[in-house]
């Protein structure tokens, strides 16, 4: 009855799962993601985390942070968010090119300067959908070890003439471990030799059956050179996303993860932050990782200036303390005297944990030495 997720605890908090799971350790509670732990030991965790916490009923803990509980009837569906990733050279960028081409919405069409990591694409129908501009594996890994989710559904990109390689089984691994749907993209079709029954038939080997293999993966052929295929992808994209049924509260302070960040000579920090939840304003009060400070701007995916994003929305912001890193969530507080406390509560516990680190590596070293 009272439980809740290590993930969903970990998400109240803007925290790292495996920070959270460490936090449990010491409890005592060995737990992972996605098991459930009850409403005692979770206010046990939000304490050491510095966080107040509070009952809302009994089976329920609100956690002082943002503490904004989505009842169902807030929630409105959202866009899907897509990751594309794949063996190298099978056509991710390609891909990534010809899907940002199709955008009905800014005008430009093709070849246009990507200002951002992550872009939103408006189809004819109205649709949109974001897509994350391939973090590369480590990326993937580091943002999913920051217990950041923020990938929906993945794209996997196998050329037809080459097949199933190294990378593609990676990719297949994260996205499995990612528990994120895969749709197969059977790129470069054009090609003479390609040969897109290979592709499927070496999928079955890492459990992936497609449709036409009896199994319920839906695998698209497509050349992103010819730009073919396309919109049979994206009925194939848009179709998954109603499976998954997506949704969030566009009323509601945003929360979300870092996709990337920087630090721009004029500008100072910046970061793209993908807003999963709420609606994020200029002028807002955000904590992202150890870092804080009011939303002085938003740029979209078109370099254009903003002033909200809503749920799946990517967008740049300008304004923070310093450079937060990838995978890192991030929240929307009331004042800038909480974000404060936020941000250095989390820096003094990071110098904790590093110091700990140091000291743990030099045991071994003396150890070694012994
Ligand atoms: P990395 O980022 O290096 O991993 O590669 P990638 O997966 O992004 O591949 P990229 O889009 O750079 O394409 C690699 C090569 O394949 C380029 O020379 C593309 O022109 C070519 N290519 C991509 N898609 C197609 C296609 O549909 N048909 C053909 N014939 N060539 C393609
Ligand atoms: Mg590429």
């Amino acid at each position: 009855p009272e439980t809740i997720t290590v993930q969903e605890l970990a998400n109240r908090m803007a925290a790292r799962v495996p920070e959270v799971v460490k936090s449990l350790m010491k409890l005592g509670v060995m737990a992972t993601a996605t098991q459930t732990i009850d409403a005692d030991t979770a206010e046990l965790v939000v304490g050491e985390f510095g966080h107040k916490s509070k009952r809302v009923s009994e089976a329920d803990i609100e956690i002082g942070l943002e503490g904004v509980q989505d009842r169902p009837e807030d929630l409105t569906p959202r866009p899907p968010v897509v990751t594309i990733m794949g063996h190298v050279d099978h056509g991710k960028t390609s891909l990534l090119d010809a899907l940002r081409a199709t955008n009905v919405a800014g005008g430009e069409a093709g070849g246009i300067t990507q200002h951002i990591g992550a872009y939103q694409v408006t189809l004819e129908s109205g649709a949109k959908m974001t897509f994350i501009d391939t973090p590369g594996h480590e990326a993937f890994t580091a943002m999913r070890a920051r217990g950041a989710s923020v990938t929906d559904i993945v794209v996997l990109v196998v050329a037809a003439d080459d097949g199933v390689m190294p990378q593609t089984i990676e990719a297949i691994r994260h996205a499995k471990a990612a528990n994120a749907p895969i749709i197969v993209a059977i790129n470069k079709i054009d090609r003479p030799d390609a040969n897109p029954t290979r592709v499927r038939t070496e999928l079955l080997q890492y459990d992936i059956a497609v449709e036409e293999m009896g199994g319920e993966t839906q695998d698209v052929e497509v050349s992103a050179l010819k730009r073919e295929g396309l919109d049979r992808l994206q009925e194939a994209i848009l179709l998954q996303a109603e499976l998954l049924d997506l949704k969030a509260n566009t009323n509601r302070s945003a929360e979300g993860a870092v996709i990337e960040a920087r630090l721009d000579r004029g500008r100072g920090p910046v970061a793209t932050v993908l807003v999963q939840n709420g609606t994020l304003r200029q002028g807002d009060m955000v904590v992202a990782g150890t870092e804080q400070g009011r939303v002085r701007a938003m740029l979209d995916d078109q370099g254009k200036p903003v002033i909200a994003a809503g749920p799946s929305v990517p967008v740049e912001i300008l304004g923070l303390s310093g450079v937060p890193s990838a995978g890192e969530a991030f929240v929307v507080v009331e004042d800038e005297g909480r974000a404060r406390e936020i941000a250095e509560f989390r820096q003094r516990r990071q110098r904790d944990s590093s110091a700990a680190a140091g000291a743990a590596a030099r045991g071994t070293l003396d150890q070694m030495l012994a």
